[in-house]
């Protein structure tokens, strides 16, 4: 299912709007525009980590961590280790989001601990450079976010889309295997269709579902073909 077709990965971040109740409902309008995950693009849905049980037992949308600790079992507290997050539901996880970010060693013992759970790994990174250190770990996506467009209503797709085409091609020249997602500033599916036409496996996004006005059209709009 994965790597097969573009992903559409939704972060709820810690919006109120995405939060509990309003983070179940909002899977559950995807899965209901989209029943059998049979849309063009895959969704993903990355709750705040208390809603993820919930939402993995109660849809078949896949669900993501936000972060997660590379921690085995044992004396630690006030963490959430990536072994009960794969116990909650979890598919997979974003790691070193631009909201929470990871030491270079960091990145890699979690990529590692991810891919010993079997879960899929979205590594996020702010630039380039750091794309390419981290392409050697092997992510299973790499999402390139600029942060000055996080929150905004612009995207690459929209702000300079031949960019995406020159990212992926430098990011595929250290790892060919490489899947690149793109993020920031994404509102609309002219913009995840702008990624994929440039090459990307598809989105990462935000504020354009967990803040729209109307929630189930901006679905609709994402996820309704
Ligand atoms: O994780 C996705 C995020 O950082 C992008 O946020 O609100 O610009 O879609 P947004």
């Amino acid at each position: 299912m994965f790597l097969e077709k573009p992903i559409i990965a939704i972060n709820f971040k810690t919006y109120k709007e995405s939060l509990g109740d309003n983070a179940l409902e909002i899977a559950k309008a995807i899965e209901e525009i989209n029943p059998h995950l049979k849309a063009k693009c895959l969704p993903v849905v990355v709750p705040q980590t208390v809603d993820i049980r919930l939402i993995a037992k109660e849809t078949t949308i896949p669900v993501f961590a936000q972060h997660g600790e590379a921690f085995d079992y044992g004396k630690n507290t006030g963490y959430t280790t990536i072994k009960s997050l794969k116990n909650a539901g979890v598919t997979g996880m974003l790691i070193n989001h631009s909201e929470h970010k990871l030491a270079l060693n960091k990145i890699e013992e979690t990529i590692i601990a991810a891919k010993k759970e079997d879960l899929y790994s979205i590594c996020c990174v702010d630039t380039i450079d750091q794309a390419r250190a981290v392409a050697c770990f092997s992510p299973t996506y790499i999402a390139l976010e600029p942060p000055e467009l996080i929150g905004t209503d612009v995207s690459i797709a929209q702000k300079d889309p031949e960019i995406i085409e020159k990212v992926v091609k430098k990011i595929k020249f250290i790892q060919p295997n490489a899947h690149v997602l793109i993020g920031a500033g994404i509102k609309t599916r002219k913009d995840v269709e702008i990624c994929i036409e440039n090459g990307a496996s598809g989105v990462l996004l935000a504020s354009g579902v967990t803040k729209a006005k109307d929630i189930p059209t901006v679905l609709f709009d994402f996820f309704g073909r």
